[in-house]
């Protein structure tokens, strides 16, 4: 059971860490996922990369599939100054060696590769990772200096119990349990309910606002001051009609998007109501 944040924080350590929210740059991040090809890449960076040039109260960040790394690499560098950051999917934690069809922090170090998504809900269920397996691989991005994103989130049933928090803290102990202060102001969280995922229904500022602090809870008892700064996003069905809506919601700290990023005209639409 997670102490009460009452409890545990008096009245003007709050007020200081809510002052920290008020200063998080928000990132949105997008995810493409198993789509595309090399000129689809090559276009909607371009397209993005060149927009980014007015967002720079927002960071953002695309995340191709590991075969378009090189190309996206390539497009960021040409559009010289852009604010635009490159992640890729997922991450193997060790350096190098026989791991056939897996790709290290290490290996993605040319390409200026600045985020992992780790421990996403597709990942989670469709090649068994375990929150332990997450944990790993979010300390091996970050001893390579890799932003880990990392994902957690309640399937249906157990939000139709009503044990989304206690089901999400779990996860979140168990993804971050290798995880030291030392390293800690360079993680970012992602709160993904799976039942909002490709649904077209997001979750609403009234489910996810307990998540977040809960959530925030616990990243300030682990990590302690350090803990009021890692950035948390909200992920699922999330499009440039609720952004509005989803900002609002306290200590949220960004989006982590699928369908919406493989548009640079939706994903930018995002960044500007994030503005
Ligand atoms: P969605 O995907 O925006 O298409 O719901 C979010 C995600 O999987 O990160």
């Amino acid at each position: 059971m997670m102490p009460t944040l009452k409890k545990k924080f008096n009245g003007k350590q709050l007020k200081r860490y809510k002052n920290v929210q008020d200063f998080i740059k928000p990132l949105l991040a997008g995810n493409w996922k198993m789509n595309g090809n090399v000129g689809f890449w090559r276009q909607l960076t371009r397209e993005i990369a060149q927009s980014t040039l007015d967002f720079d109260t927002v960071d953002m960040m695309v995340a191709p599939p590991f075969v378009g790394v090189s190309t996206v690499s390539e497009e960021i560098s040409k559009a010289m100054g852009t604010g635009l950051a490159l992640g890729v999917q997922n991450i193997h934690h060790e350096e190098s060696g026989a791991y056939t069809g897996e790709t290290s922090p290490s290996l993605l170090k040319d390409f200026k590769v600045s985020y992992a998504i780790v421990g996403h809900s597709e990942r989670r269920e469709m090649n068994g990772e375990s929150s332990v397996d997450v944990s790993t691989k979010a300390c091996a991005s970050l001893a390579f200096g890799v932003t880990p994103i990392v994902c957690v989130g309640e399937p249906l049933d157990v939000q139709e119990a009503g044990d989304t928090e206690s089901f999400i803290l779990r996860e979140l102990a168990e993804s971050l349990r290798g995880v030291f202060i030392r390293r800690a102001d360079q993680l970012v969280i992602a709160y993904e309910p799976v039942w909002a995922i490709g649904s077209g229904k997001a979750a609403t500022p009234h489910d996810i606002a307990p998540v977040l602090l809960s959530i925030r809870h616990y990243l300030i008892s682990k990590y302690g001051d350090i803990g009021s700064g890692v950035r948390i996003l909200y992920g699922g069905s999330v499009k440039p009609e609720n952004t509005e809506e989803l900002m609002k919601v306290p200590h949220l700290n960004g989006f982590l998007v699928g369908g919406a990023a493989l548009k640079a005209e939706s994903f930018l639409g995002i960044a500007d109501k994030m503005r």
